[in-house]
C-alpha cells in the first residue's frame, strides 16, 4: 500500500506538532512495506503537487490539529480547490489537539466524515487524540512519551487501511477527565504551568508578565 499523507497544520513543518506525530506514526506505518509521501499545507509552494497527488492516490491520510474547535482555515482553503473523486479513494484522518478531553474533538470528527462525502471519497475513520500542546516544547524522551504511542497507530492503519478499529477508538483516552484530575490540573495550571509559560514567554523576548493588562 502507498499512502498520501497531508499535514494540514498551518504551522511550518519545523514547529508543527502534527509533523512530530507523523514522524512516529510513519515508523509504524512502514514496518511492513507500506510506503508514503508527505506534504505540508503550510507551504503553499507544495499545493499544486498535493493536488496532483490527491487525484493520483487511492489511500489518503490527512493529519490535522484542532484550531478553534474545528479544522484550520488554511487547510479548508486548500480543500476547497479540490473536485470530488468518486473512484473509491479512501480518506482517513488524524485529528489531534491541545486540550486532553476527547469530547471537544467530536464535532471536528463529525465534520471530517461529512467532508469525505463532499470529496466523493470513502471514510476510513479518524484517529482522535488530545493532550498534544507540549510536543513542540519538549525534546528527546519527554517528546517521545507523547508522540511514541502513534507508532502503534501507524501499524494499525497499515494493517486495516484506516482507523475503524477498537484499538484506534480506545486511543482517544478520556472523553471527559474525572473530577480529581480536573482539580489537579487546575492547581497545576495556577502553579507549575504558570511558571513554565512565563519562562517560555521570556525566552521568546516577552518583557511583560503574562497577565499584563495595559488597557484595563
Ligand atoms: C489558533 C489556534 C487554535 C487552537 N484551538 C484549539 C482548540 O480549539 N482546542 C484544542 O484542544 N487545542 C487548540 N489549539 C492547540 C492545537 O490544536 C495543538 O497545539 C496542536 O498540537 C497544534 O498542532 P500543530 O503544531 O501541528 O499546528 C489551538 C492552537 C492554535 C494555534
Amino acid at each position: 500500500m502507498h499512502v498520501l499523507i497531508i499535514n494540514g497544520s498551518p504551522r511550518v513543518k519545523q514547529y508543527s506538532n502534527t509533523d512530530k506525530i507523523l514522524e512516529k506514526f510513519t515508523e509504524g506505518l512502514c514496518e511492513n512495506n507500506t510506503t508514503y509521501e508527505q506534504y505540508e499545507i503550510s507551504d503553499k509552494n507544495q499545493w499544486e503537487d498535493i493536488r496532483k497527488a490527491y487525484y493520483s492516490n487511492s489511500n489518503i491520510l490527512i493529519a490535522l490539529p484542532l484550531y478553534v474547535e474545528c479544522i484550520p482555515g488554511l487547510l479548508m482553503e486548500f480543500l476547497e480547490t479540490l473536485s470530488p473523486k468518486n473512484d473509491g479513494t479512501k480518506i482517513a484522518y488524524i485529528l489531534q489537539s491541545g486540550f486532553a478531553e476527547g469530547i471537544q474533538l467530536r464535532c471536528g470528527e463529525a465534520y471530517l466524515e461529512k467532508l469525505t462525502g463532499f470529496l466523493g471519497c470513502e471514510y476510513a475513520g479518524t484517529l482522535v487524540k488530545g493532550d498534544n500542546f507540549s510536543i513542540r516544547f519538549f525534546e528527546g524522551d519527554m517528546r517521545d512519551r507523547v508522540t511514541g504511542p502513534y507508532t502503534e497507530m501507524g501499524r494499525e492503519y497499515a494493517a486495516n487501511g484506516g482507523f475503524n478499529t477498537d484499538k484506534c477508538r480506545a486511543f482517544t483516552g478520556y472523553e471527559i477527565l474525572p473530577a480529581h484530575m480536573r482539580l489537579a490540573l487546575g492547581i497545576l495550571q495556577r502553579t507549575l504551568a504558570r511558571t513554565m509559560f512565563a519562562r517560555i514567554a521570556r525566552s521568546w523576548g516577552c518583557t511583560k508578565p503574562l497577565d499584563y493588562r495595559p488597557y484595563q
